[in-house]
């Protein structure tokens, strides 16, 4: 059962492998136009034309699904999203915008962080929208809307599974935003809805098929101190959260940049000692990525690229991963990444359910 971690060693290989049922149980509940959570639903709690942009607040991973939600938002909707992690939005002391939605996002729903924002948000005349995995916590009660995330119980102290449904709501948030304007965005919406139940299969195939793959990939970075992760667009926070889950679970410093920034300082830090993370997504920078490639190891860097271009070729090791759909690919890549910090993390031999100085949920400030 989805309880206990069954055959696998622990909980955290367990939830990466849980992700084809849960993205399968997310994208049935909130995509389906008559499930409970749904879109239709949540034209009953928020007013859809007064949402003039998108901000999502959480700590953490959550903040960074939020930022690959905002980009979502962004690229379907054309309505203007970002991310912030909350703690830093209240130190801030924000303009709240009337016509801005802010959603938290919380697995827990217990991060003191994210409550505080939420209430500070609260005193406004403002509308709030919660992502949440724990039914009944304090943020899912506080809330006049929360999204259910339905990927049952995490017990692992990094969030994988959860973090995946994050972004498939956001995916849906911002389906249902688009919808307002379906007129230019029907071609889009049909598109997203065409490729949407593909995407668990695709994730069973990725786990089952490139996990070989990825492994020999980590047994050569692994006894690196230092990783860039470089993505660009759409990518950064993709390479964002890939650079959070390596540090968490393997302790190997990893640092996410923007591709098109590393030339305008990073690369100094590039030799044969460090390792860059490509994170390349299947869009038409392409010859960006293989220039990118060659840059690094032009100073001798090492390189890994997670490549979902269909032709384009790197000197160097390469995992090449599906492309189904502009923004699902996205998805895809998160838990490819997720899969090589944890062999990783375990080629060390860390604790990876429970590791060093951190907890499951931060209720302190
Ligand atoms: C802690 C955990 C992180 C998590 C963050 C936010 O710092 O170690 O993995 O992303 O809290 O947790 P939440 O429950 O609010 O999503």
């Amino acid at each position: 059962g989805w309880q206990g971690k069954g055959s696998y060693p622990n909980f955290l290989l367990k939830e990466i492998n849980d992700q084809p049922r849960t993205t399968r149980a997310a994208i049935s509940a909130l995509f389906s136009p008559i499930a409970p959570g749904s879109p239709a639903d949540w034209s009953a709690t928020l007013d859809r034309p007064s949402i003039k942009r998108v901000r999502f607040l959480g700590c953490g991973s959550s903040y960074y699904a939020g930022e690959v939600s905002a980009s979502f938002v962004e690229q379907l909707a054309r309505v203007p999203a970002a991310a912030e992690p909350a703690a830093e939005f209240i130190q801030r002391r924000p303009v709240v915008e009337p016509d801005c939605l802010y959603v938290l996002i919380s697995q827990s729903g217990e991060t003191l962080d994210t409550l505080h924002a939420h209430r500070y948000l609260r005193r406004h005349p403002v509308q709030t929208l919660s992502f949440v995995n724990v039914v009944g916590s304090s943020l899912d009660r506080d809330s006049g809307a929360s999204i259910h995330l339905r990927a049952d119980k995490e017990v692992s102290v990094a969030s994988t599974k959860v973090v995946t449904n994050m972004q498939i709501a956001g995916l849906a948030l911002a389906a249902w935003l688009a919808r307002a304007d379906y007129g230019a965005r029907s071609a889009e919406l049909l598109e997203l809805d065409l490729a949407l139940p593909i995407l668990p299969t695709i994730l069973a195939d990725l786990l089952a098929g490139k996990d070989a793959e990825i492994r020999a990939a980590a047994e050569s970075v692994h006894a690196y101190r230092s990783m860039y992760y470089l993505g660009r667009g759409a990518s950064w926070p993709v390479a964002r959260e890939g650079a959070q889950k390596i540090k968490e679970i393997s302790y190997i410093h990893a640092e996410a940049y923007q591709s098109s920034e590393l030339k305008h300082g990073p690369l100094a830090l590039v030799d044969p000692e460090h390792v860059s993370v490509v994170v390349a997504a299947n869009d038409d920078s392409g010859n960006q990525d293989a220039t990118l490639v060659s840059q690094i190891q032009a100073r001798a860097g090492n390189v890994v690229v997670f490549s979902q271009h269909q032709t384009c070729e790197f000197g160097a090791t390469t995992i090449r991963l599906p492309a189904i759909h502009p923004l699902l690919d996205h998805i895809v890549m998160g838990v490819a990444l997720q899969l090589f910090a944890y062999h990783t993390a375990t080629i060390l031999d860390r604790d990876v359910d429970r590791p060093r100085n951190l907890a499951k949920s931060v209720t302190v400030e």
